[in-house]
């Protein structure tokens, strides 16, 4: 292929995950599998990796989601919200920690301590809490601009409005994924095309009592601002968040070395279809603040984690036609 050549078929990959967004983050309606969009994702960022000319204002390397949707009014994160590098393999691992341990400038027996969580997959939420209230509450909508929907956030359960904690900051972004449990999601199976929509179309109306009726639950793991907050790692950050009264993941895990988060990831992958919600990886952060921040960014993800995804092993078959016989 000549560079025309493959400039054009570049660019067919990306209108194809623009269409490909806006049917799953304005619609709801994803068409495709996950793990197809991850293959095309892929596909896009290796051919700009390989041919530098290739860049997109649309491409998936730039942009985090969708534009917000209409119904709402938009706020600006005060921090954005990012995304996650993937990885798939065990040598990605290896890479990861090999590029963070050059980048600290430490010797190589240096060990690192991770925070191994799983990736539930759901819709995240920002919920601002001034003075222990919850004021507001935003949807990720593109990472830089959210949706106003605290009045569908407070309809959820285990989203704490008041917290009385001596210990709990001043002002605080804590985030989280809203999702819906695969037993619910049966009562509501003919209505959305997976447990990840019905989450974000329920999350989404216009009106709170339609969310409410729908037994939607959120899970907290990290924070976007934080004014009086004292923790100096992720491990004691979660531990913070049960005791003022957010759920975490009850299968969170600090993690030393490769080899113990494939063995985690192995584990945790097998009794993937006992667990009651859908996970779509695990994610992996350093767990040290100061180390965190040492490492900071690149471009829309964060240096000090990842998220190590689980094959994808299904796809969304469309039946195209259904020919009637009749047996003798
Ligand atoms: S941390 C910069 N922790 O994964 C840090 N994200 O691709 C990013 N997610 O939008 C967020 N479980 O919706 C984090 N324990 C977890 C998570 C998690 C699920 C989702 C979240 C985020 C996406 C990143």
């Amino acid at each position: 292929m000549n560079n025309e050549e493959i400039k054009k078929d570049y660019l067919k990959k990306i209108k194809k995950i623009i269409k490909l967004n806006q049917s799953y983050y304005d619609k709801n309606s994803p068409l495709i599998s996950d793990g197809e969009y991850d293959i095309l994702k892929k596909k896009i960022i290796f051919l700009e990796k390989k041919y530098n000319f290739l860049d997109h204002k649309d491409s998936p390397s730039k942009r985090v989601g969708f534009r917000p949707s209409r119904n709402f009014k938009k706020i600006n994160h005060k921090v954005p919200m990012l995304s996650l590098s993937n990885a798939f393999s065990e040598e990605d691992l290896i890479n990861f920690e090999k590029k963070i341990v050059n980048y600290l400038n430490e010797e190589t027996n240096f060990t690192i301590e991770y925070s191994a969580e799983p990736k539930i997959d759901g819709i995240s939420a920002s919920l601002i809490y001034k003075k222990n209230k919850l004021v507001t509450g935003l949807s990720r909508g593109d990472g830089q601009t959210g949706e106003d929907i605290t009045d569908n956030l407070k309809t959820i359960k285990d989203i704490p409005q008041n917290i009385d904690a001596k210990d709990f900051p001043e002002e605080i972004d804590i985030r989280g994924e809203v999702f819906i449990q695969n037993s619910d999601f049966k009562k509501l199976a003919d209505k959305f095309a997976n447990p990840r929509n019905a989450a974000s179309g329920s999350l989404r109306q216009k009106n709170p009592e339609d969310t409410k009726r729908i037994p939607l639950k959120f899970i907290a793991y990290t924070f976007g601002f934080g004014k009086g907050l004292k923790v100096n790692n992720q491990s004691d950050f979660l531990k913070k968040l049960s005791e003022w009264g957010f759920k975490t993941n009850h299968l969170n895990k600090i993690i030393v070395g490769t080899k113990n988060l494939m063995e985690n990831y192995n584990q945790i992958e097998k009794k993937r279809s006992d667990i009651d919600f859908d996970i779509d990886g695990i994610v992996y952060k350093i767990n040290d603040f100061q180390m965190q921040s040492r490492l900071g960014f690149v471009a829309n993800a964060p240096r000090w984690a990842i998220a190590h995804k689980f094959s994808a092993n299904s796809g969304i078959s469309k039946i195209l036609d259904i020919d009637i016989q009749i047996g003798r």
